[in-house]
């Protein structure tokens, strides 16, 4: 599939999605947020593919944040719908896909980059990134679950205070707040990101997605992540992946899990 603002690329099991606007430091207008959808939707849909990396493209940015002319005149009802369309189509959609999805920060991750990073299941950074949620210098505040997913990651006082001041924190604090779980140079950032999919791919994928899905019930109102442990746990116990990863364990074999 061809696209104007993302480029999509499939090796070993690995698809990398990387956001292809460098003039505008990667800033994610609707047309990309359309694309990303898609490009998401499709890698999850593709059985070879397990694990997603999604980049910037360029040494200077991975997102500099939403396309800021693109809703300068927008009125509340326009804003609303931004913000809800984006939650559904990229941001809420990648937290909850089924294929492990790894953000690779290689510079500015600012606002909609920054909540992009967060609603990808980690992320891994290069030592020139800058992370921040700089939208109350706009006049705006973080629209694309910013306000969530900071606070889940980094607590409640930090995220505050990066959200009030709109500043940026480099890489390795961002370490430090536990808002990325490596950093590495800009040069090593996609061979870390490909060495940690590696390691993922040998294991179930099947039990990857139902663990996915327990560890995000523990982030939603109303849910009882302990039920939904309980429930994907079982759902584990019928399949083929189940009956391959113990069997070859107890014949001192590794497993091939057939992903089903
Ligand atoms: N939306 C739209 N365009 C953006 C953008 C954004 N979020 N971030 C950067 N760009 C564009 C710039 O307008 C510029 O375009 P131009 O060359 O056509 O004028 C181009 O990307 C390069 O950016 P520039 O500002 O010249 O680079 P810089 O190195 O001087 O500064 C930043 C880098 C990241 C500090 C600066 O671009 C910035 O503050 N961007 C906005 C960050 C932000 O507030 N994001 C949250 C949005 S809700």
């Amino acid at each position: 599939m061809n696209y104007d603002n993302i480029l999509s690329q499939f090796q070993n099991g690995i698809t990398t999605i990387t956001i292809n606007r460098p003039n505008k430091l990667n800033a994610l207008n609707i047309e990309t947020i359309q694309e990303l959808h898609e490009a998401f939707n499709m890698a999850d849909l593709d059985k070879s593919t397990k694990v997603i990396i999604i980049t910037g493209s360029g040494e200077k940015a991975f997102v500099a944040g939403a396309d800021i002319s693109e809703f300068a005149d927008y009125d509340v009802e326009e804003g609303q719908e931004l913000s809800a369309e984006g939650q559904e189509l990229l941001f809420n959609y990648i937290e909850n896909l089924s294929t492990p999805v790894i953000a690779a920060v290689n510079g500015f991750a600012l606002g909609g980059g920054l909540e992009l990073a967060m609603a990808a299941h980690f992320r891994i950074a290069s030592d020139n990134a800058k992370m921040g949620l700089p939208e109350v210098s706009l006049g705006v505040i973080p629209g694309y679950g910013g306000t969530q997913r900071l606070p889940q990651l980094v607590g409640k006082g930090r995220a505050m205070e990066m959200i009030m001041t709109a500043g940026m924190i480099d890489a390795n604090q961002a370490l430090n707040y536990g808002l990325v779980n490596h950093v590495t140079t800009l040069e090593e950032l996609i061979p870390l990101c490909e060495k940690i999919a590696g390691k993922i791919m040998r294991n179930s994928s099947v039990a990857i997605s139902s663990a996915i899905k327990a560890i995000n019930a523990n982030f939603k109102d109303g849910i009882n992540g302990f039920d939904i442990e309980i429930e994907e746990f079982g759902n584990c116990f019928g399949t083929e992946d189940f009956t391959e990863g113990t069997t070859a364990f107890l014949e001192k074999r590794k497993a091939n899990f057939p992903g089903e």
